[in-house]
């Protein structure tokens, strides 16, 4: 099963700050990884301060540019407030936003709770929401910004994920909507879609299958057209992308990494 390359853009996000939620590990990780070594300068946004810290200084950065790890909630409007304005302060500018942090709460609909619905809905949607209002204000005042928003393809539909496939495909129509407000004023809006992805949420998933986290990847990898799983670098490589001045042109899409999983069978 090959894993990604890691082939990167030398300096591509020099003199950029880039914040990056739920980045203490997984996918976000990942991303911060790739946007480090590219030059960018990082903030780690997630729930527990120490692990943010922790994932801060294991970032491979280039030249001048600085880390920082920070403990909040993102769907608590003043937690979110302060990181942004923390960010700004301490890394000297906000030019990417990265909409990562999520949780599942998966459950057929007859036996999902209320609070399985309530708490999916509240950290993907209104941690999106108030995320990107926080970080605009920064970027149209500078007339910059890039926004990448993590949706998944359970989006088109997911047995067991009504609360999750409902959240990330509200976050594409989010994605499309903030992209018509925000583009006009030098802020691109677009949405990654990752597949399966290794990750902790991934072999959380299989121990709930009851299968070893290797025989639930060799599973989606044959499931899949490309017939492996992904990893966070698959993520981060589109992610450089869409954040990077390259992409200036592309806004309110929503680009699925998912190896042809949400092609036809
Ligand atoms: P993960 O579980 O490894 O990481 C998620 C991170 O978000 C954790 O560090 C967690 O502490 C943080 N987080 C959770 N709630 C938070 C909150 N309220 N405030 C701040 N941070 C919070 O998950 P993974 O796999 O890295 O997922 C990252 C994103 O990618 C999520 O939005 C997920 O829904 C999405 N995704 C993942 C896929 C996969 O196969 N792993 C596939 C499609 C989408």
């Amino acid at each position: 099963m090959d894993q990604p390359t890691q082939a990167t853009s030398e300096g591509r996000f020099k003199g950029r700050v880039a914040l990056i939620t739920g980045a203490a590990r997984g996918i976000g990780f990942g991303v911060a990884s790739r946007l480090a070594r590219e030059g960018a300068s990082i903030a780690i946004v997630d729930l527990d301060a120490e692990a943010a810290g922790q994932a801060a200084s294991r970032l491979p950065l280039v030249g001048e540019a600085r880390a920082i790890g920070v403990g909040a909630d993102v769907t608590d409007a003043t937690s979110v407030e302060t990181v942004v304005m923390q960010t700004q302060e301490m890394l000297g500018g906000l030019h990417v936003l990265m909409n990562n942090a999520g949780v599942t709460r998966d459950n057929l609909l007859f036996k999902m709770t209320e609070d399985d619905w309530d708490v999916v809905m509240r950290v993907h949607l209104r941690g999106h929401f108030l995320m990107s209002r926080s970080a605009q204000k920064y970027m149209v005042a500078q007339g910059y910004g890039k926004i990448v928003n993590v949706s998944s393809v359970s989006a088109l539909g997911a047995r067991g994920q009504a609360n999750y496939s409902a959240a990330k495909m509200a976050i594409q129509g989010l994605t499309r909507t903030l992209a018509i407000e925000l583009s006009p004023r030098g802020v691109n809006v677009n949405a990654v879609a990752p597949g399966f992805i290794v990750s902790d949420m991934t072999d959380a998933t299989a121990v709930r299958l009851g299968m070893a986290p290797d025989e639930f990847r060799k599973l989606c990898a044959e499931g899949t057209p490309v017939r492996r799983v992904g990893y966070p670098e698959d993520v981060a490589a589109a992610v450089s992308f869409l954040a990077s001045d390259e992409a200036s042109f592309v806004t309110g899409q929503t680009l699925y990494i998912d190896g042809g999983e949400s092609l036809p069978k």
